[in-house]
């Protein structure tokens, strides 16, 4: 078992900066999601751990050890790829069997010289891949060719092969992309399980915030070759370091309302959005102090504004605004409303008991001790 240790890791494709001086620990056993959008510089990262791309400057340990320098095949780690491919002519236990045979069975030759010795190495990679088979419920599949199993079936060969080799370290790189909405869901909780059971420590990569969320012990943010933030899912969804952050973790996203105006009366600070006024809570008092009459980003998760008739917080005239119900979504236990109050648009997500109607009126109320503020300039985050 290891840990993985970047350290200023870089990588420069000609004039694109891929990766961009990233320091980032793995901890042993830990599963870290590496998220963030398309071409933000994951695969590039994973590769250079696996070793089939190039550093162009930086670090990386397995271990202990400064693996740079350190061929592939003997980094003792198993990476699973976005788009793998299965051996076609082979049956699913050959799949399986295949990478162990290379690399542990001697050449023919030798296997003639030491049969006793062939023969065990054999009954071992046997056992490997029946336990995988197990594992990954492939026991009745086994003589199959690839091209008799459903994508999901596919996909979880993919995942045995790299798992049949029971490396130190996993790197998976949207490994569940090809999979319908519901064999994702089911495939994601059996991955969740497997790491518990097996305690691999793995490097899981997604540009799905809500994988990210539901699996990672850790997540890792990434934007423009640049780590953002790492922090555990609840300490991500409360404490955005800024509002790129803020913006990506959470569904549906968080509301940010650009032009709020910090105003101070009778040495209150509230926030100003002209069409309202919201009464800036005690304990941000404080940070907010150097805003005053300067313009913020004022930052409210749809799940923080609630229905007045059905609100869980004191309504107050400080926290109450009048909108206009523009769209209104049910979603079952809860409704999603698109409400416009004076040039904003918000997004609401409400108990499912509300009677907001399309096109009426209603009161939201805001809980903004959950409020997020950002500087508008940095966007990083206020309170
Ligand atoms: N071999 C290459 N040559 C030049 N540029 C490359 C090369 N590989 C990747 N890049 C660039 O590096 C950046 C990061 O690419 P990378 O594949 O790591 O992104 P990603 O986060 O995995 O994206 P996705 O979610 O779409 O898979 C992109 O701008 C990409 O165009
Ligand atoms: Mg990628």
């Amino acid at each position: 078992m290891a840990g993985v240790r970047l350290v200023g890791l870089t990588k420069r494709f000609r004039e694109v900066i891929a990766v961009n001086n990233v320091n980032l620990e793995v901890k042993d056993r830990e599963f870290l999601v590496l998220v963030g959008p398309s071409g933000c510089g994951k695969t590039t990262c994973l590769r250079m751990i696996a070793g089939l791309e190039e550093v162009t400057e930086g670090e990386i340990y397995i271990g202990d050890r400064l693996v740079n320098d350190v061929s592939p095949k003997d980094r003792d780690i198993a990476m699973v790829f976005q788009n793998y491919a299965l051996y076609p002519h082979m049956s699913v236990y050959d799949n399986l069997a295949f990478g162990l045979r290379l690399r542990m069975l001697p050449p023919w030759w030798v296997r003639l010289l030491q049969r006793q010795q062939a023969r065990e190495i054999a009954a071992n990679i046997d056992r490997r891949v029946r336990e995988t088979a197990h594992m990954l419920r492939l026991e009745e599949l086994l003589h199959r060719k690839p091209k008799q199993l459903s994508g999901g079936q596919r996909q979880r060969v993919a995942l045995g092969r790299a798992i049949v080799r029971e490396p130190k370290v996993f790197l998976m790189d949207e490994p569940l992309s090809n999979l319908d909405a519901k064999l994702r869901v089911q495939t994601r909780a059996e991955l969740i399980k497997l790491h518990r059971r097996l305690g691999i420590t793995t490097i899981y990569v997604t540009h799905d915030q809500v994988e990210a969320m539901t699996m990672g012990d850790r997540i890792a943010v990434m934007r423009d070759g640049v780590i953002q933030q790492v922090d555990t899912p609840l300490g991500l969804y409360e404490h955005p370091r800024n509002r790129f952050v803020a913006e990506f973790i959470g569904s549906p996203q968080m509301n940010v309302l650009e032009n709020v105006r910090v105003i101070s009366q009778d040495g209150v600070p509230y926030l100003d959005a002209q069409a309202f006024r919201l009464k800036v809570p005690p304990r941000h008092r404080e940070a907010l102090a150097p805003y005053v009459n300067r313009e913020v980003l004022f930052g409210i998760r749809p799940e923080d504004i609630y229905d007045r008739q059905l609100a869980l917080i004191p309504a107050t005239a400080d926290n109450t605004v009048r909108a206009e119900v523009d769209v209104r979504e049910p979603m079952g236990s809860t409704v999603i409303l698109e409400l416009l109050v004076g040039p904003y648009k918000l997004t609401a997500s409400v108990d499912a008991a509300s009677q907001a109607r399309e096109a009426e009126t209603m009161e939201v109320c805001f809980d903004l001790e959950k409020a997020h503020i950002f500087d508008p300039e940095t966007e990083e985050a206020i309170v």
